[in-house]
Order: C-alpha cells, then sequence, then structure tokens
C-alpha cells in the first residue's frame, strides 16, 4: 500500500459529541484544519495557523512524548498561558502524521 495512502484513525470529542475521522498523512495541512473541516467550529482557529492565539486549543490523549513534539511558536504561547500540561497542543501546529493514529482528541479551545 502506498506509504501517503495508510490509514490514520481518530478520536476526536467536540463537547457531548464524539466522532472517529480516518484520514490520510498530509490530507489537511495541519490538525486544526481537520477538525475545523470536520466539526465547523466557530472562531476556532482565529490567528490562522500561526501559534499565537490559543483558540485551537486540544488535549491530545493516548500517545507517549508528545511535549517533545512542541514547535517553538506552540512552546512560546501555551507557556505565557500557563498550559503547562503536556498533553495539551495547539492543533494548528500539529500536523497530520502516523504519530496521529488511534490518537483520542478532545477539543478543548472553548472550556479552558
Ligand atoms: S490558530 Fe491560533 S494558535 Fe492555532
Amino acid at each position: 500500500m502506498d506509504e501517503h495512502r495508510k490509514e490514520i484513525t481518530i478520536s476526536i470529542k467536540n463537547e457531548a459529541e464524539k466522532r472517529i475521522v480516518i484520514t490520510y498523512k498530509n490530507e489537511y495541512r495541519n490538525l486544526m484544519q481537520l477538525l475545523n473541516n470536520n466539526f465547523y467550529l466557530e472562531g476556532f482557529g482565529e490567528c490562522g495557523g500561526m501559534g499565537r492565539c490559543v483558540t485551537c486549543l486540544v488535549r491530545i490523549n493516548g500517545l507517549e512524548g508528545l511535549s517533545n513534539l512542541l514547535e517553538r511558536n506552540e512552546k512560546v504561547t501555551l507557556g505565557k498561558m500557563g498550559l503547562a500540561d503536556s498533553d495539551l497542543r495547539l492543533s494548528c501546529q500539529v500536523l497530520i502524521t502516523d504519530d496521529l493514529n488511534n490518537a483520542m482528541i478532545d477539543i478543548v479551545a472553548e472550556n479552558y
């Protein structure tokens, strides 16, 4: 099977709604785009993926070493907001890769 067409299965929870999304590596520009396309979230990702607004905040469960993947902007922005939990990520800074296969994601942008 073509490596780029290998399925990546992600469980996503948005408040009471749970959904399983099956995607492929680089099908979306980033996790924020995948979430916006599947949930139509108002006010989600206001800075357009610059890693500055925190409106695209998610909690990613079920993956080890997530904090090692923090991008520079993301680390600075989360630090300014006092969000030190290693499961919290800015979805605009998360690429769709095999690392996300079987991940469980909570959309928390409106709830932090
Ligand atoms: S879209 Fe603004 S921080 Fe992700």
